[in-house]
């Protein structure tokens, strides 16, 4: 029998509303909650994917009655929204929010907290349903998990679900990523944990999926037979605003190529799943985590830097040194490359080149497959000059699309053959806009859809293979690079050493 779809519930293609339930969000007054959260739940109401009976109930230090809260939370949605700003949907939503003062150590506080999630099971009918964000500092992690736990908060029933939402850093190194899953795992049970890596929410990235695994065309070379090399890029061209505390401790590495490159990673280099679920996506992506190798010779294929005073689109940039609250002799780098293998069938001998930094020329994320020259040319070599590699490239942002780069003759009476440009261009190609990550993020943790967030396992060995790394870079000095340069020297070096160079987006 041919199913209807109409009545599958597992039809992706109707729009899925949550059940009745409550969003609490930890540290709602930060950053993270004004400029991300807060218009993410504003646009989702303005799409009707919120259910009718939904509240939100923010919790922080600040003190604040419900309509100072209502009335900040209505300029941060105002000021951020993707989706037209309706005054009556903001009203209604106004009507179930809620704020909750206090301080992670204070018992009153989180009893205050659990009484108000129960009087909203009356007064709003969320059926005891609730999910956790902690847009908190890590260090807090503990101290509230403790707290959800002693208040029963984070218990779910066969009648009701509780889930908690963990923003990263998951950790810093593999022991405190362990330490922070074990942790969690003890307070909610895997299923109910959501950890937020947020380019895992972002269109094109999802769109990795549907090209290779919806289309005859690519999947046949997507493996070391034709494929020459990968290269993986997160470049900013912002530098560290006012984040020095974080970041000093942190680094780009930690902060980038740990989770958001090896994510990508993992979706470029992973088998076929079985099926488009949680479990067996996740389960691929694992498996190439767990295949992930580091270059022997460090030296020569890790290179980290730090960029100096330099121009960025005609204004002076600082060099990292000289911004507010990091150390003169810092040193943390604000850029990282590095060159993995990942030891399959499908991908052994092909390297993998993942790059990130701060203060490069341009704000871009792309995932580049580089071909294998043709085996052989019938032209003239200076017919052929400007013939480089087939490459394919997924444009993460901004530009969001896919290009695929390959030789073609150039007009005229010669056989000359030059590599032109086949683009693919969301916003030309499809009329509606992509939901921001967050957004759809968001909607996932409310419909209990994990599929887009890491399981704890890929968490950890994402951390086995930044753990070496840093041991490796410890002590040592960032190499120097001019803000507005892509990256240091040995950077470029390091392909060079192979005959390869990084592609300049
Ligand atoms: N900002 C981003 O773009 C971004 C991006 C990726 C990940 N993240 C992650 O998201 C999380 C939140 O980041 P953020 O930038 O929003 O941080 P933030 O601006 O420092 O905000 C921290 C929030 O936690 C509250 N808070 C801190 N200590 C508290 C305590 N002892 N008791 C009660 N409330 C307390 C603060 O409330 P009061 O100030 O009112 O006390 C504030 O609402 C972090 O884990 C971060 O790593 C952030």
């Amino acid at each position: 029998m041919i199913p209807n779809p109409l009545r599958d519930p597992r039809d992706r293609r109707l729009p899925r509303v949550p059940e009745p339930c409550a969003l609490v969000v930890f540290g709602i007054t930060g950053d993270l909650a004004r400029k991300k959260l807060l218009p993410a739940v504003y646009d989702l109401a303005n799409r009707g994917l919120l259910p009718t009976n939904f509240a939100l109930l923010g919790f922080a230090r600040r003190d604040w009655g419900d309509q100072d809260f209502a009335e900040l939370a209505r300029d941060a949605a105002r000021n951020a929204a993707r989706t037209p700003w309706r005054e009556e949907v903001w009203e209604r939503l106004a009507g179930s929010v809620r704020f909750v003062q206090g301080s992670f150590d204070d018992d009153n506080a989180f009893d205050e907290l659990a009484a108000a999630l129960g009087d909203l099971e009356s007064s709003h009918g969320i059926g005891g349903n609730a999910a956790f964000y902690l847009s908190i500092p890590p260090a807090m992690f503990p101290v509230v998990l403790k707290q959800m736990e002693r208040t029963g908060m984070a218990e779910s029933t066969p009648d009701r679900w509780r889930r908690v939402v963990v923003e990263k850093p998951f950790g810093t190194d593999l022991a405190s990523s362990r330490e922070l899953n074990e942790l969690v795992d003890s307070v909610f049970s895997a299923e109910d944990v959501f950890r937020i890596d947020h380019y895992l929410g972002k269109e094109t990235v999802q769109n990795l999926m549907a090209l290779r695994f919806a289309n005859e065309l690519f999947e046949p070379v997507w493996n070391g037979h034709h494929v020459d090399s990968v290269q993986i890029t997160m470049a900013e061209d912002v530098g560290i605003g006012g984040r020095a505390g974080f970041y000093e401790k942190t680094g780009a590495a930690r902060d980038v190529l740990q989770n958001h490159l090896l994510q990508l990673l993992a979706l470029t280099a992973m088998e076929e799943p079985v099926e488009f679920s949680a479990d067996e996506i996740r389960t691929e992506k694992l498996k190439v985590l767990r295949a992930v190798s580091l270059p022997e010779d460090m030296r020569r294929f890790a290179v980290r830097g730090q960029y100096e005073q330099g121009w960025l689109a005609g204004q002076r940039a600082k060099g990292y040194r000289q911004e507010e609250g990091v150390d003169g002799e810092s040193l943390t780098e604000t850029y990282a490359a590095v060159r993995l293998g990942v030891e399959t069938r499908r991908w052994a001998g092909v390297p993998f080149y993942l790059r990130t930094g701060k203060r490069l020329p341009r704000r871009v994320t792309e995932i580049a497959l580089v071909f294998k020259r043709a085996p052989h040319l019938p032209f003239a070599d200076t017919d052929t000059e400007e013939l480089g590699n087939n490459q394919l490239v997924v444009r993460v942002q901004p530009d969001e699309g896919v290009t695929l780069k390959f030789g073609s003759k150039v007009p005229g009476s010669v056989m000359e053959v030059r590599d032109v440009s086949m683009d693919f261009l969301y916003g030309e190609q499809f009329t509606e806009t992509s939901p921001e990550a967050y957004e759809r993020l968001l909607l996932d943790v409310l419909l209990g859809d994990a599929t887009l967030f890491p399981r704890n396992a890929e968490v950890e060995a994402s951390w086995a293979v930044i753990d070496p790394l840093e041991e490796f870079w410890a002590g040592t000095t960032p190499e120097p690079y001019r803000a507005g340069e892509w990256g240091p020297r040995a950077a470029d070096d390091m392909l060079a050493a192979e005959g390869r160079r990084w592609r300049r987006p």
